[in-house]
């Protein structure tokens, strides 16, 4: 139907005929000549309809916005200062000869180009927002990156296998999406939270290196960089160890950087302990991109009288620590206020600081509401384990280690972008060392923070049980800017490991057979010593493309409450359906207060 793309006519078609299809995005009318600005997903391209020929001029007088049209014409020079800049085929026209309708449009629910447009609509005129020529860059560049994953993965040996959507639970620390079985009456399939425990059973086949690009499902909460529904890159490998996997990995990462967007990254990635990332920011995907570190002082607190830090600096799960902002002094008291609200929702109580003017004039270069509860040497402490200097600002978070932690962590980030300290680049990190488990002080049980299937430490394997909390696995995550893109490990491999990390679990032998049955007796039969990671597909692109949300990457996101606002989903369905499924809704409750 067409010679061209509309954004590929240039000079070097001056004196051709061509043919273009695409829709109509702007059409003006100039003295009784009428230009349209046709698109399609190379671009745009203006074609110009003269009033001589008065049948095709008729034709382009009704044409609209979003028509879809076939333009045929002989492409010429602009007339001289007419010309474009912007546009990449601004040069030249199209001087229409002919003009063919293919298809008409309603008026748009809004302008493709209008920035102001709300998301709602966006979502739910979702194949017109495509249209747009930014979200199509974003499709495209997404699927040049899988490309380009699936080159390198495909190099190294690694077999592209797919695994089944309809499946047990995955214990990936979500609510599962369950699916009721016709013919099992009263059973469920789970979509996978992870293929986890089926490229594992790969391993016990001897597939040794698998992958694949596979759609995961999430019941959880959802955040800015998250959906019910998202894409991994998920990888697993045979008699590699850690290091190998680590570096393998940032062989693949390097290999897309360079690619796509010509960056170099570091070689190797930094690495550092989860318990060291915590420590220094608080957080165990620390954006190293901004130059702020909390600082512990808790030693200098734990006589002074202020019972808000002395209480957390006696307290052995408890936390006092600094940030030094640098000029933070230009803080106005609304500022302060502001951040002291923000950490609020980290569930600090407060936001202590003090105004450094001059460090040298001790006591009296200082500005602080808690100056007065604190003794010199204290003072004198603070400042110097800092490196505070005049202008500065310190602030204070003291509370359980997890609070200060959350809380000063995210001030961190939120300080680095407001007072624009975020330095320019790709600070790739290994975060390594983490613990096997965490305590869940409300259900009163350790539960993993990797999987169930992480192995740990061979030298802690004697922790396991006599001290869980110390004992640490073989798991890492790999951090960019402050996103986790991606985490793996090593895994169990012996079954009596794995039955004291579930036994650990509080996950009695009944419910692990009953649940994990299959993999206990897979390891069973030869199981070789394994691991992998899984990358958030969504995640790194959005990161690499520098799309604002996660939903930005993908062609049919979900909304924050997990809905698909373009087709309805999740909706009613029949009382037939529901009975062929074995299922009976239960009268809605009633909603407190009604
Ligand atoms: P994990 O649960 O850490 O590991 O997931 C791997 C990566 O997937 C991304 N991710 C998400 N992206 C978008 N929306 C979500 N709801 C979401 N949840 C996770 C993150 C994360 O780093 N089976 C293990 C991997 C392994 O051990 O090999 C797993 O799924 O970027
Ligand atoms: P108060 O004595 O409660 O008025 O607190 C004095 C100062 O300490 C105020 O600036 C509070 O914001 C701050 N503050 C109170 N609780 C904490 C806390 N847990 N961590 C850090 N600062 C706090």
């Amino acid at each position: 139907m067409r010679s061209d793309y509309c954004g590929e006519v240039n000079e070097s078609h001056i004196d051709q005929e061509v043919t273009v299809c695409g829709w109509v995005h702007r059409r003006r009318d100039h003295g009784g000549v009428i230009f349209i600005d046709l698109r399609d997903r190379t671009g745009l391209v203006q074609v110009v309809y003269d009033p001589d020929d008065g049948e095709t001029f008729a034709e382009a007088e009704r044409v609209r916005s979003e028509f879809v049209l076939q333009c045929r014409g002989r492409v010429r020079r602009r007339p001289a200062g007419t010309e474009n800049p912007h546009l990449a085929t601004g040069q030249v026209e199209i001087l229409g000869a002919e003009l063919v309708v293919l298809n008409r449009a309603d008026t748009p629910p809004f302008v493709l180009d209008d920035e102001a447009v709300s998301e709602e609509l966006r979502l739910r005129y979702r194949y017109l927002d495509l249209r747009r020529p930014e979200m199509f860059e974003r499709l495209r560049l997404r699927s040049e990156i899988t490309r380009e994953l699936r080159r390198f993965l495909d190099e190294h040996g690694f077999l592209d296998v797919e695994t089944p959507m309809l499946t047990r639970a995955t214990p990936e620390g979500a609510r599962d999406y369950l699916v009721p079985s016709r013919t099992h009456e009263g059973s469920f399939f789970a979509l996978p939270q992870s293929p986890q425990l089926f490229k594992q059973l790969l391993m016990m086949s001897g597939v040794d290196r698998y992958y694949q690009i596979v759609r995961c499902f999430r019941d959880e909460d959802l955040r800015a960089d998250r959906q019910p529904e998202f894409t991994q890159l998920d990888i697993e490998t045979s008699f590699m160890d850690e290091e190998q996997v680590m570096d393998l990995m940032e062989g693949m990462m390097r290999q897309v950087f360079t690619h796509v967007l010509e960056e170099v990254l570091p070689e190797p990635f930094p690495r550092m302990s989860y318990a060291e990332a915590v420590q220094r920011f608080g957080s165990d995907k620390p954006d190293l991109r901004i130059p702020l570190e909390l600082v512990d002082v808790a030693d200098l607190m734990d006589g002074v009288e202020f019972k808000v830090f002395a209480g957390p600096a006696q307290d052995p799960q408890g936390r006092v620590a600094a940030l030094r902002l640098p000029k933070g002094g230009e803080l106005t008291r609304k500022e302060i206020d502001e951040y002291t609200k923000y950490v609020g929702i980290y569930g600090a109580r407060g936001l202590a600081y003090i105004k450094v003017n001059d460090p040298a004039a001790g006591r009296d270069g200082l500005q602080s509401p808690i100056l007065k509860f604190l003794p010199d040497e204290t003072v004198t402490g603070i400042l110097e384990r800092t490196g505070a200097e005049a202008g500065d600002l310190i602030f204070f978070g003291a509370d359980k280690a997890r609070v200060v932690n959350e809380a000063l962590g995210a001030l961190r980030v939120r300080l680095g972008h407001d007072r624009g300290l975020v330095e320019r680049g790709w600070r790739p990190l290994w975060v390594v060392d983490f613990p096997m488990f965490e305590w869940d002080e409300g259900d009163k049980r350790w539960v993993a923070l990797h999987h169930p299937f992480t192995a740990p430490r061979e030298a802690d394997l004697e922790k396991l049980h006599s001290d869980p909390g110390a004992c640490l696995s073989r798991a890492y995550d790999l951090v960019l800017n402050g996103t986790e893109v991606g985490g793996g490990s090593m895994r169990i491999y012996r079954k009596e490991v794995q039955q004291e990390v579930f036994h650990q679990l509080g996950i009695s032998d009944e419910e692990a057979r009953d649940k994990f049955g299959f993999l206990l007796d897979a390891l069973k039969y030869g199981c070789p010593p394994h691991g992998g990671i899984a990358f958030g597909l969504d995640r790194l692109v959005m990161l690499l493309v520098g799309a604002p949300s996660i939903r930005d990457v993908m062609a049919f996101p979900k909304t924050q409450t997990a809905a698909c606002l373009l087709t309805q989903a999740p909706s009613p369905v029949s009382e037939d359906q529901l009975r062929e499924l074995h299922i009976r809704l239960r009268p809605q409750e009633k909603k407190k207060g009604d």
